[in-house]
């Protein structure tokens, strides 16, 4: 019998950037213990979400083995690792909706972005801390796609689940492409945007229709560098896995952040809120993996 997986988080730095007015999400005791500490937001009065990100890197920044068929996935550069699976099901928890690109979707359709689907062993915990917040009684959860295109798997199980809210952003063309495709089930969520202020709508859309206050983007990197480049990311919660990918132009493995450049006096800054890391219990020592909890400070 496999042993059930059972997060060891540590601490390094814990240096909360935010003021006495912010928003405790008071962590039960059971999370709090789990994490090795609390997790404080800033109250949302604006028009917009507060912005998560949650992506995993190896250490030479690479985030998929894109070029290896059926291993190009995010667990394939953490190596499946139990604590980086038990943060992605505390973000999903503690969000009100995860956001996705469609081709993450496309790549990975048989995924569901629940608590409960990636970290299965603390469902209850997961389910403990939703009642705590009271937020979403009804017990469903939000799950965002993002499309220029409207090429969207609708087959995939996501889209059938009762238990998740299944919205899909698109364009004019997009809904078009999705309505003659024939495929949409009834119960999915069309929103139409104008291409031209496409993640700043979406995020309008989502805090003012669908009461989302923080939101949790999951990549990839191509919807991670699109919103980045509109300054709508406000935390990056990174996981570094101890592994180097390499990388060549033929492979062309993708990076964190894709499709956007930034000149030097115009790149985002990141400031560290919080650094853990896991614990090698055979070892008794720190292990090899680190995660990141950063702030982003755009430049004026
Ligand atoms: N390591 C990790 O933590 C992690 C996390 C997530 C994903 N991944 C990996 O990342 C890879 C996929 O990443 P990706 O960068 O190719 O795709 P992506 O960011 O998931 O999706 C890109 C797609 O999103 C749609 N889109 C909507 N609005 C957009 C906008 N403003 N800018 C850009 N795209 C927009 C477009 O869909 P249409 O083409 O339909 O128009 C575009 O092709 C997969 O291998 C996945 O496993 C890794």
């Amino acid at each position: 019998m496999t042993k059930p997986k059972h997060p060891k988080i540590k601490t390094l730095v814990d240096g909360s950037l935010f003021t006495k007015q912010d928003v405790r999400q008071n962590l039960t005791n059971h999370l709090f213990s789990l994490f090795d500490g609390d997790i404080v937001f800033p109250e949302v009065l604006s028009e917009s979400p507060y912005v998560l990100a949650n992506f995993v890197k190896t250490v030479d920044g690479i985030i998929s083995f894109s070029d290896v068929k059926g291993r190009d996935g995010g667990g394939e550069i953490s190596g499946f690792n139990t604590e980086d699976v038990f943060i992605m099901g505390l973000l999903r928890t503690l969000a009100d909706a995860v956001l996705v690109g469609a081709n993450t979707l496309r790549i990975e359709p048989k995924h569901k972005w629940t608590p409960e689907f990636i970290f299965p062993e603390a469902k209850v915990a997961f389910q403990e801390q939703k009642q705590r917040e009271k937020i979403n009684k009804k017990g469903e959860y939000i799950n965002t796609f993002v499309t220029l295109s409207g090429s969207v798997p609708f087959e995939a199980p996501v889209f059938s689940d009762p238990n998740i809210k299944t919205i899909v952003f698109t364009t004019k063309d997009g809904a078009e492409n999705i309505k003659n495709s024939g495929q949409k089930p009834d119960n999915v969520i069309i929103e139409i945007v104008f291409k031209d202020n496409f993640e700043k709508e979406v995020l309008r859309i989502l805090r003012q229709k669908y009461s989302v206050k923080i939101l949790l983007v999951e990549g990839g990197p191509k919807v991670f560098g699109s919103f980045l480049s509109h300054n709508l990311i406000n935390e990056i919660w990174l996981t570094e896995s101890p592994i180097l990918a390499g990388n060549s132009r033929e492979a062309n493995r993708p990076t964190l952040v894709m499709g956007e450049v930034f000149h030097p006096d115009k790149a985002p800054k990141l400031k560290i809120i919080s650094e853990k890391y896991n614990f090698d219990e055979k070892e008794n020592s720190t292990g090899d993996y680190r995660y990141f909890r950063y702030k982003v400070v755009y430049p004026e």
